[in-house]
């Protein structure tokens, strides 16, 4: 092939624009048919950066901490067809502007399923059992012996189970925890969730499950009735053995008010895995309190996980430029 007609080719290629480094298995599958550039630093670009990085392109591959919206496709312009978003979550995409603008949006449903379970389920163990301050005690030469009363956690096994949305990752932490731990499980949604076969679980409003549970799990999505739907009044009702899990979004929990809980040991502990903001700052009260274990947004970080997050993220930006149905489509 000359060189003319390569470039010929080159330039008929969707422009596309990567805002992180995904996993090369998705990558890959984007440069065989599209020309994307990839922000290549650590942290993610400003808005700013952004609004310039998108300007002519046809797709968008974006991360959970990226604000897309109307500004962006925008920027963009009207070529933009799809916003491919590294993610299950699409809290950060303006969906109602992508519709409006016929602007195809996928996400990664599924394949992370099983690691946001388990991060639930570590984070649950490990709240229920000081792990934290516990090992910390180990390595700041604080262990000095064994005590009869020492590090009291929570029983698990048997106890009642709370979920917060029962979707696929709910349901899987309800399957886990009622088969591996005996827990009685109840759950709040929006339907009926006979499919799931979840054995043992029984629907419920937010009040009786939050009074009823010695574990509560959040699996929602974050949108206007999910933000900041555990506050103040709603800690009240928990148990004083209550051990409070999110793995779904920072901004479901009013994190003053949980602060407040585990100071006064209105409830047991806390482990989450997403807070509002990401990063959450290190002087936050959250991040000194023994019985608040957090993690920096980490659920679907497993090696299989991530690769297969980036080859769907991958074939729905494919499918979306070359005006085909998004193997997985949000709008
Ligand atoms: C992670 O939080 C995701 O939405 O995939
Ligand atoms: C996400 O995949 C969910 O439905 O919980």
């Amino acid at each position: 092939m000359s060189s003319s007609n390569a470039t010929a080719l080159e330039s008929a290629r969707p422009k596309v624009f990567v805002t992180r480094r995904l996993p090369d298995v998705g990558l890959k599958i984007i440069s065989s048919r599209c020309d994307p550039q990839v922000w290549q630093d650590r942290l993610p670009p400003t808005f700013e950066q952004l609004l310039h990085a998108v300007r002519g392109c046809s797709g968008l591959v974006t991360l959970l901490s990226d604000r897309i919206d109307a500004q962006v496709f925008d920027a963009a312009g009207p070529q933009l067809r799809v916003v491919s978003n590294y993610a299950v979550g699409v809290n950060n995409i303006d969906l109602p502007e992508a519709i409006r603008r016929g602007i195809a949006v996928g996400n990664t449903p599924g394949v992370l399923t099983d690691a946001t379970a388990d991060m639930a389920v570590t984070l649950m163990l490990a709240a229920a059992r000081h792990l934290k301050p516990a090992s910390d005690e180990v390595r700041s030469g604080n262990w000095k012996t064994w005590e009869p009363t020492g590090w009291l956690g929570c029983d698990i096994a048997g106890k009642t189970l709370g979920i917060i949305g029962m979707g696929r990752i709910g349901a899987t932490v309800a399957m886990r925890m009622s088969g591996g731990w005996n827990m009685n499980v109840l759950y709040m949604s929006r339907s009926e969730k006979p499919l799931l076969g979840v054995p043992f679980s029984t629907r419920v409003e937010l009040d009786p499950l939050l009074a009823a549970s010695d574990f509560i799990s959040i699996h929602t999505n974050l949108n206007d009735q999910s933000r900041g739907m555990i506050g103040r009044r709603e800690f009240a009702l928990m148990k004083p053995n209550a051990v409070l899990v999110n793995t779904s979004r920072g901004a479901v929990i009013d994190q003053d008010a949980l602060a407040e809980a585990l100071a006064s040991r209105q409830i047991f502990a806390a482990g989450l895995d997403v807070t509002d903001p990401e990063p959450l700052d290190a002087n936050h009260p959250l991040v000194a309190l023994p019985n608040c274990i957090i993690a920096p947004h980490i659920a679907s970080a497993t090696f299989g996980t991530r690769d297969a997050m980036a080859e769907i993220c991958a074939k729905n930006l494919i499918a979306g430029l070359f005006g085909e149905p998004l193997p997985a489509a949000v709008c």
